[in-house]
């Protein structure tokens, strides 16, 4: 249940960042809709409460288990990088290139998260 709320709030998240970097691209005001600012928080806390609450019913953690550690890191990037893109990039370019390595690294958390493995390629 709580896997099926994690992973539901994931894919939401990703949805609403890549949405919100095609409207960040077009210029479009919808950006700065009320409900857009707000949705995305409710779901990646979400996400966040159902992650911790699943590391204490299995008792790994991050700091101790390598692949939380890779998922907590990744989150902390994929946050910097999503704020970068959608809020405090000057330029474009620099907007553009963040909203990209954001879904990169977001495919990394994805791929951890599948493998158990901080290093999913090897
Ligand atoms: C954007 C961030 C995240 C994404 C996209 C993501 C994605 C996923 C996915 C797809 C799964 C299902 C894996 C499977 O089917 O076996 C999963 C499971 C899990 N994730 Fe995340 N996750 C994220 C953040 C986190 C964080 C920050 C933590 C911990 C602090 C975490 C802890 C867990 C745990 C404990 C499981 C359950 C493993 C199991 O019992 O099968 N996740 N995550």
């Amino acid at each position: 249940m709580l896997k099926v709320i994690h992973v539901t709030a994931a894919a939401v998240s990703y949805a609403l960042f890549v949405v919100r970097g095609i409207w960040m691209i077009n210029g479009s005001p919808r950006l700065g809709e009320r409900w857009v600012r707000i949705v995305p928080h409710i779901n990646d806390t979400l996400l966040l409460a159902a992650a911790i609450w699943m590391t204490l019913l299995l008792h790994q953690y991050p700091g101790s288990h390598a692949w939380l550690t890779a998922k907590v890191a990744g989150l902390l990037v994929y946050v910097g990088l999503g704020m970068v893109a959608l809020k405090r990039g000057r330029m474009r370019r620099a907007r553009i290139a963040a909203w990209l390595a954001a879904q990169a690294v977001f495919f990394y958390i994805v791929a951890v998260a599948l493998t158990r493995n901080p290093l999913p390629w090897f």
